[in-house]
């Protein structure tokens, strides 16, 4: 066992569900960020019956109150955070040609891809200054990544929507000015790609199960070398900006 910490956004379901839950078998105590309270207590009932040592943390990422009580709560508790996984994302309408995607819905997809996972790391950044070899991993996509889509050789070349890919596209650039700056303090900030994962997200039509996806972001959170900051990766491999 540890006494490492980790908030997980997003976390009463899918990948960022499976993430906690495989990072809760490795010992590590889990801070389960959910904005819905009876969702978020009946995954929380879920993990700790497996053994995980779960508390769920009431977070809603696209509200600054609630960001604000989540972080409180987290000081009072522990007085320090060691590992925050961005995991909370939207997909935004799909599928949609970007000369028809409303500038509304974009908006919206960049509140909760791009500037939430700012706050969140702005936020938790004083908790995570006082974190054991404290890390951040940005859940990003391959969709994001511009080697990928504009390599008409590539899979993800296919996929045009304007509103998920550039929010992930931004969310790579976040991932890389943190990076940057948190270097002095000791903190590695990643991005990770969990892949094309069957999940509510896109009516379970990927190809990965949620077990590979968050294999590949609890590799970054704790495994990877500490030294390893500002890339982008899915599972072991680095991918392209
Ligand atoms: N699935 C894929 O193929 C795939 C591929 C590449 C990248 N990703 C990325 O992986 C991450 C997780 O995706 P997923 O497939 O697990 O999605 P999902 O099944 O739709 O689950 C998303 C989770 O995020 C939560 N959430 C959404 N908005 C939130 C907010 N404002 N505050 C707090 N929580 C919020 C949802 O909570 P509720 O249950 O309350 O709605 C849910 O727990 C996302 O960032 C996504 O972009 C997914």
């Amino acid at each position: 066992m540890t006494d490492r910490t980790v908030l997980i956004t997003g976390a009463n379901k899918s990948i960022g569900y499976e993430t906690a839950r495989q990072l809760g078998r490795e010992g590590l105590r889990i801070w389960l960020g959910c904005r819905d309270a009876e969702r978020g207590e009946a995954a929380a009932h879920r993990l700790a019956a497996e053994g995980v040592d779960v508390r769920m943390l009431l977070l809603d990422v696209t509200r600054d109150p609630s960001v604000r009580s989540a972080v409180a709560r987290v000081e009072d508790e522990d007085g320090r955070l060691d590992l925050l996984i961005n995991n909370a994302g939207i997909p935004g309408m799909q599928p949609i040609l970007p000369s028809a995607q409303p500038l509304d819905d974009i908006r919206t997809v960049y509140e909760t891809n791009v500037f939430a996972q700012i706050r969140m790391t702005q936020a938790f950044l004083p908790l995570l200054k006082e974190g054991l070899d404290a890390r951040v991993v940005m859940v990003s996509s391959g969709l994001g990544s511009l080697g990928w889509l504009s390599d008409p050789a590539n899979p993800h070349h296919a996929v045009n929507i304007l509103g998920y890919n550039s929010s992930k596209t931004a969310l790579n650039a976040v991932t890389l000015a943190f990076a940057k700056e948190l270097a002095a303090f000791g903190i590695a900030v990643n991005a990770a790609d969990p892949g094309y994962t069957a999940t509510d997200f896109n009516g379970h039509s990927g190809y990965r199960t949620v077990e590979q996806a968050a294999a590949g972001i609890a590799w970054l959170a704790t495994r990877a070398p500490g030294a390893l900051t500002g890339r982008f990766y899915f599972e072991q491999q680095e991918v392209p900006w």
